[in-house]
């Protein structure tokens, strides 16, 4: 019998690779396309407030572009990436301590294509990736489509906890798995909005030295802080045995879709003929985009303009759960980025929630999605970037309502979970 795929019958069932087995769009999908009504409030997506940019300064940009560069602008470009694009990249880095050369920055499509990069030239099938604890569903999807065997590290409000890696390391090694790498995003995480400290840092780096294994340090929020300077990249303190992937997205546009990864030299070769086997080269165009930009524009008072709009709409969230949220509730308090991640009491499930909740006009991503070993099912995270204050503080009561719900039904009939489908629940790119 052909199996099914939502009401269509796959004929092709018995013909995929393996590694497509691990590529499984999930049931919240449905839901989130009611969730995006504008009846609902969605607390749900993470997609940056894009209003926000100079709209009108940006279209002169790019028809200038066309006009005056086309020829190079519309033509195919080189696997690495725009030369002058990579040193502007640089300059970026700057910001959070590395000091690096354009030699060794390779342009992706977004920083999920340099985390497809990474992970096709490290993982044969059953190779170890740790990462956090929850972890960004978009790398955890990339894993599992290579077959990898994710083991969760446990964090806390201040990141990995040390003790926690140090102690999975030596399990694993003893037992023989072989680790690839740490993928981790210490800054303003996606999802739980921690980062982790100064002193962890350094002991992330010294652990992961010693165990002689690698470190992926996703930094999509780092530039997006709401107090003080910019944290020092783990990068910054170690170039050999950190790959720094960095992202236009959050602080210009992702519908320009640059990204990049900052690369000991060795893997950088091979990420750059594994980006040619993919795309041969990332779109010129797009690339000269962003790179005009960044030398025509004050992109460092737009990212200030971007902080101050996440921090009131951070206050309007952290104000509203502390107003309205059942005792038992607990929350992080991101100091950047775009995510809060909620605990629920004991005995709700965010997943079975969910549906009432979108009844009642307001969305979130249940905690599930971040973990691949089952856990998550108390939390669930809330993301403040896109929708206004007064829209959040709405979201919020009505969320609160729904859970007062729950409580009462636990209550009264016991817990409640929702079915689990097994494998990675990855909702689709605006909920990433
Ligand atoms: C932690 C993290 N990494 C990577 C990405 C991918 O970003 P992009 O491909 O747009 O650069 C995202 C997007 O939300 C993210 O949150």
């Amino acid at each position: 019998m052909p199996a099914t795929q939502g009401s269509r019958i796959d004929a092709y069932v018995d013909r995929y690779a393996a590694r497509a087995t691990g590529m499984v769009a999930s049931e919240i999908r449905a839901l989130f396309s009611v969730a995006s009504r504008p009846e609902v409030v969605s607390l749900a997506g993470g997609m940056p407030y894009v209003t926000a940019l100079p709209l009108d300064v940006v279209g002169e940009l790019v028809s200038d572009l066309v006009a005056k560069r086309g020829p190079v602008a519309l033509q195919y470009g080189s696997g690495q990436g725009d030369p002058h694009l990579r040193e502007q990249i640089c300059e970026v880095m700057r910001l959070e301590g590395i000091e690096s050369g354009p030699d060794d920055v390779v342009v992706t499509v977004g920083s999920q294509q340099a985390l497809d990069l990474i992970t096709r030239i490290f993982i044969d099938p059953g190779d170890v990736v740790l990462a956090e604890g929850p972890s960004y569903v978009g790398a955890l999807g990339t894993f599992s489509a290579y077959q990898a065997k994710v083991v969760h590290i446990a964090m806390d409000d201040e990141g990995i906890i040390p003790e926690s890696l140090a102690q999975t390391i030596y399990a694993l090694q003893t037992a023989g798995s072989r680790i690839k790498f740490l993928y981790t995003v210490p800054t303003f995480q996606n999802p739980a909005g921690v980062t982790l400290s100064v002193a962890r840092r350094r002991q992330v780096l010294e652990i992961c030295q010693r165990a002689g294994i690698l470190i992926i340090e996703d930094n999509p929020y780092g530039l997006l802080g709401f107090d003080g300077d910019p944290m020092r990249a783990l990068r910054a303190d170690n170039a050999d045995g950190v790959v720094y992937l960095g992202s236009f997205s959050k602080t210009l546009a992702p519908g320009f879709r640059v990204g990049w990864a900052l690369a000991p030299h060795a893997i950088r070769e091979k990420l750059v003929l594994a980006m040619e086997s993919a795309v041969l080269s990332h779109s010129s165009f797009t690339q000269l985009a962003v790179g005009q930009y960044l030398a025509t524009q004050p992109w460092r008072e737009q990212i200030k303009t971007f902080r101050e709009l996440y921090r009131e709409r951070r206050d309007a969230l952290l104000d509203a759960l502390e107003a309205v949220m059942p005792a038992g509730c607990t929350w992080t308090r991101p100091r950047g980025g775009f995510f809060v991640w909620m605990t629920l009491p004991e005995g709700l499930d965010s997943k079975a929630i969910l549906p009432r909740a979108v009844s009642e006009r307001v969305a979130f991503v249940p905690g599930t999605g971040f973990f691949t070993d089952g856990g998550g099912a108390r939390h669930m995270r809330l993301s403040y970037c896109y929708p206004e204050p007064d829209r959040i503080r709405e979201g919020v009561r009505r969320l609160a309502r729904v859970i007062e719900q729950e409580m009462r039904l636990r209550d009264t009939f016991g817990t409640s979970s929702a079915p689990d489908h097994g494998g990675v629940d990855t909702p689709g790119p605006d909920l990433a």
